[in-house]
This record gives structure tokens, C-alpha cells and sequence, in this order.
């Protein structure tokens, strides 16, 4: 059976989320890449809606900008107070007025729920001919939840509230997701009909099953295969659990589609990574946000990739990459830290201890030790020697420097910017350039060495220094 596409989903969010004790709004707390609630409206987008709502309230600001930002398609929705998720669901369908279609309601805070549940839902729902739907899982441990409480045919008759149900009631395992699919017109008049006349004095949107019940509507309900998918995140040992969930799911995704991932216990991707086949990841190794990598390329241990992209067969090790590009076949590490707008292109290498910002390294290039480069273009096939710092910085403004094709810099060559080093130029080991060296040229600028002969037999006299310089100066003279 085609799934059939539902006229809005309504996503719950308004809440304050008391438990994570924190400051950020808990449906704005990060897993994966991505906040809690945008985890939600990416599955709910999924299902086509013809139109996506979000309840705000709690920190309304703050999410309702989060949301302007990442989802323009959603409509936001304020519940200037919390009265309940019936009153939440009143407030909305009072504002956007009624909805005729299917009405899928779900929360802000459960991130592990997959479209494929959802899908479930709607066709049982559609299938069943239901007035409403109610997405049920058997838990372990029911506490805190509404239970389903079914008559001796398995029918559900209605939704007890844990703070309202007798001990009997509070024996079931079924509990309510929160999450169910409504006919729209009959969700619109059966939840001005809800009480507050409960322990927590709210509008329970779980009394509209039975209010449909009683007019004589059909009502149904499905069992999650998971009940992990529907348990939400309340407070931050949740939101542990729920991001090792999802990253292992990623992870697992990404494995059977040709990725070796040497380590799955110590690796964390970001949902919008993308990788290739023959990729391999070492252990320790976290890849966020837009990073793409390329057929072949093998990263890791200990990397961490933020928004960078990196070509086919590159090899990185040890390694943080914030915004960068790493060509085909170019290799960084162990122990580098390339910065936003560090390219390194085909073949160049950021060795150890390199620090690249803003800068472009050549085809073949290569930085292999020790340098900063800051706001440089380096050509291809130069050589960086250990110890260069592209001076970039006088305090004020940065500078750019230009180092040539084939060019070779010497060992602890200070390049004090703006400066250009020509095609093919050399620099001498210890110099600072603080002026252009034309191309084929070597730009020496360092004091000439100078030896004052036995300084430290008087001015060390004594010392263990003194000692061995005398005994060389002895054996020389009986040589
Ligand atoms: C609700 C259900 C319960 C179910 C549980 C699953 C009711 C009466 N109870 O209980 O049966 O087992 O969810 O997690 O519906 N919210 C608003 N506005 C409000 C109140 C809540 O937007 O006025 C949002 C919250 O942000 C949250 C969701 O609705 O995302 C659930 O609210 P919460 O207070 O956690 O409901 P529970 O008491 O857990
Ligand atoms: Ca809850």
C-alpha cells in the first residue's frame, strides 16, 4: 500500500525540559550534528507533509530563530503557557485553523525516531480506517509514561496518565509514545472537548482517544518494533544514550556501504558526513558537520574533521581540520592542525606539528615540519624547511606571502609578510625575509658566524664543558 502523505505534522516542542538542567532549550541540545528537534523535523520531512509545525513556548526566542535559520519550511507555533499537550495541539489547529487529512503529532525530543516508524503508523492508520492511530512500545520500565490500557478483545480503550492510574494500570509495560496519527477534522473537535479535570490539572492529548472512542470512531494502535526509537530525551544521560544509538547507526550504514571502520566503539559522525567506498577510519576519530572524504583516503586515529572535504587516497593522521580541503593523494600529520581555508592540493603534504591557515599548498608541495603558514599561497613542488614561520600577523592587519613554484625555503626562515619568495628561489637556513627574493635567487639574511676561541675555558672555567674542551684541545695538539 502507498504510504499515504499526511496534511501536517505537528511537532511538540514548547516544553522546558526542566531535567537536562541546562541553559540551551533542551530541543536545541546537539546529537550528531544536528539539534534535537531538527533530528524530528528531517524524519517528519521525509514523509512529504503538506504542512510542517512546530509548538514553541519555553525559550521561544531562541528556538523559534533556530528554526527561522535551519527550517524556513516549518511553521512555528507559540504556546505561551505549557497547559498540556492537548492545549498545545488546541493552540495550533486555533491558529492555523482546522486540518482536514491525516494529523501526525509527535515531540521535539525523541531524535532515534525513524521515518520508517513513522511510515508504519500512517499505513496502519490508513488501513485500519482510524480516527486516531497511537504509536505504543512494550518497555522494560513504563514509569513516567501514559499506559495503554485495552479491553479483553486487545482493543484500546483509552490512555491513563502514570500520576492518574490505579496500580493495576501502573502494571502495564505498553506505554504511549505521544506520537499519533490523527484524522484531522475529528482531532479539531474532539480537542476542544478535553478536560483539565486530571492529577496535573492540564489539557491531556491523550483524552482525545478516548473522547473518539466513545463517539464511536475507531481507534488504533501500533506497536513500535524498537521501543528504543520512541523513548525521548529528557535529561543529558538520554541524550548519551540516544547519540551512541544514532552514531552507531550511521555507523552502520556507512559500513555496508563499503566503509572500513577499524574502531566503531571510538568513532562519532556527524548524520550529513558523506564517505565513500574503501575509505578507512582509524580509531578515535570523529567526523562533523559537511565533511566529505574521498574513495581510498584513510583517516585517523585521532583525527577530528569539521567541515572539511578530502580527496581521493589522502592520507591524515592525528589531525584536527576545521574547513579545509585536502587534494587527492595529499597527506597530513601526525599532528597538524589545518584551519579554515587551508587547501593543500594534489599530492602536498602538512607534515608534523604544522599549523595551516588561509593558506594554499601547491601540487607536491610540501610542509613537513614544524611551520605555521598563515595566509600564504605556496607553489607547486616548494619545500618548506622544519621551523619556518610565515610571519603573518603585525599586530594590526595579517599579510599575505607568496612563495613560488619549486621554491625552497630554508630551515627557520622567519617569512615576515607581505613578502614573495620567486619561482624557484631559495632562502638560507636562519634567515628573515622581510623583502621579495627573485626567482632562482637565494635570500640569505642572518649574521655572519664569528668564533671567539677558548671563551668558555675563561668565562666557564670549571665546568664540565671546560673539561671536555680541554681534553679536545689537548688531543689536538698531541695529533
Ligand atoms: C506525554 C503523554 C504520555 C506519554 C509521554 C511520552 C500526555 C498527557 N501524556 O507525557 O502519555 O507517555 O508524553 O513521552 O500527553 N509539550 C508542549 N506543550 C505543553 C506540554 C508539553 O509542547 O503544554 C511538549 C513537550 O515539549 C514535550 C511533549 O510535549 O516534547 C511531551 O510533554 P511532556 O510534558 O514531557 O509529557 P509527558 O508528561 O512526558
Ligand atoms: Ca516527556
Amino acid at each position: 500500500m502507498s504510504v499515504p502523505r499526511p496534511a501536517a505534522v505537528i511537532v511538540l516542542a514548547a516544553g522546558e525540559g526542566t531535567r537536562m538542567k541546562s541553559q540551551t532549550p533542551k530541543v536545541l541540545h546537539e546529537l550528531c550534528g544536528r539539534a534535537l528537534v531538527d533530528h524530528m523535523l528531517a524524519a517528519a520531512r521525509d514523509l512529504d507533509p503538506e504542512r510542517l509545525i512546530v509548538v514553541i513556548g519555553h525559550a521561544r526566542e531562541r528556538v523559534g530563530e533556530h528554526l527561522a535559520q535551519t527550517s524556513p519550511d516549518a511553521r512555528a507555533v507559540v504556546q505561551r503557557e505549557q497547559r498540556g499537550t492537548g492545549h498545545a495541539v488546541r493552540t495550533v489547529l486555533e491558529e492555523v485553523g482546522t486540518i482536514a487529512g491525516t494529523v501526525l503529532v509527535t515531540y521535539g525530543d525523541v531524535p532515534l525516531l525513524r521515518t520508517e516508524t513513522l511510515t508504519d503508523l500512517l499505513v496502519r492508520h490508513a488501513a485500519d480506517g482510524n480516527a486516531v492511530t497511537v504509536l505504543t512500545a512494550e518497555v522494560p520500565d513504563p514509569t513516567g509514561y501514559g499506559r495503554i490500557i485495552r479491553d479483553g478483545n486487545q482493543a484500546v480503550l483509552e490512555i491513563v496518565e502514570e500520576k492518574d492510574a490505579t496500580p493495576e494500570q501502573r502494571a502495564i509495560r505498553e506505554m504511549n509514545s505521544g506520537i499519533y496519527a490523527f484524522d484531522g477534522l475529528l482531532l479539531a473537535d474532539a480537542v476542544k472537548r478535553v478536560s483539565t479535570d486530571n492529577a496535573q490539572g492540564e489539557e491531556y492529548l491523550t483524552d482525545v482517544l478516548s473522547i473518539l472512542r466513545e463517539d464511536g470512531h475507531r481507534v488504533g494502535a501500533h506497536v513500535a518494533a524498537d521501543y528504543v526509537e520512541v523513548e525521548g530525551v529528557n535529561d543529558r544521560v538520554q541524550l548519551a544514550f540516544s547519540r551512541q544509538v544514532l552514531n552507531r547507526r550511521l555507523l552502520e550504514r556507512h559500513m555496508r556501504n563499503g566503509v572500513t571502520i577499524i574502531d566503531p566503539s571510538s568513532t562519532w559522525i556527524d548524520v550529513d558526513v558523506e564517505i565513500s567506498a574503501d575509505v578507512v577510519i582509524h580509531p578515535a576519530t570523529q567526523l562533523h558537520g559537511s565533511t566529505t572524504i574521498a574513495a581510498e583516503a584513510e583517516v585517523g586515529p585521532g583525527c577530528t574533521l569539521t567541515d572539511t572535504v578530502v580527496g581521493v587516497g589522502a592520507v591524515i593522521r592525528n589531525a584536527v581540520c576545521d574547513g579545509a580541503v585536502v587534494g587527492d593523494g595529499a597527506n597530513v600529520g601526525p599532528y597538524a592542525y589545518l584551519r579554515p581555508g587551508a587547501v593543500l592540493k594534489t599530492k602536498a603534504k602538512a607534515g608534523t606539528f604544522v599549523e595551516v591557515k588561509n593558506s594554499t599548498i601547491g601540487e607536491r608541495a610540501k610542509v613537513p615540519h614544524l611551520t605555521y603558514a598563515g595566509d600564504a599561497t605556496i607553489g607547486a613542488d616548494a619545500n618548506i624547511g622544519a621551523s619556518t614561520v610565515f610571519v603573518n600577523y603585525d599586530g594590526v592587519n595579517k599579510h599575505h606571502t607568496t612563495v613560488g613554484e619549486a621554491a625552497f625555503v630554508g630551515c627557520d626562515t622567519m617569512l615576515v609578510a607581505p613578502v614573495t619568495i620567486g619561482d624557484g628561489a631559495y632562502t638560507a637556513a636562519g634567515s628573515v625575509i622581510d623583502g621579495e627574493v627573485p626567482p632562482g635567487a637565494i635570500g640569505v639574511a642572518r649574521a655572519r658566524q664569528r668564533n671567539i676561541e677558548k671563551w668558555v675555558l675563561r668565562r666557564r672555567a670549571g665546568t664540565k664543558s671546560a673539561a671536555a674542551a680541554e681534553r679536545a684541545l689537548e688531543r689536538e695538539k698531541t695529533e
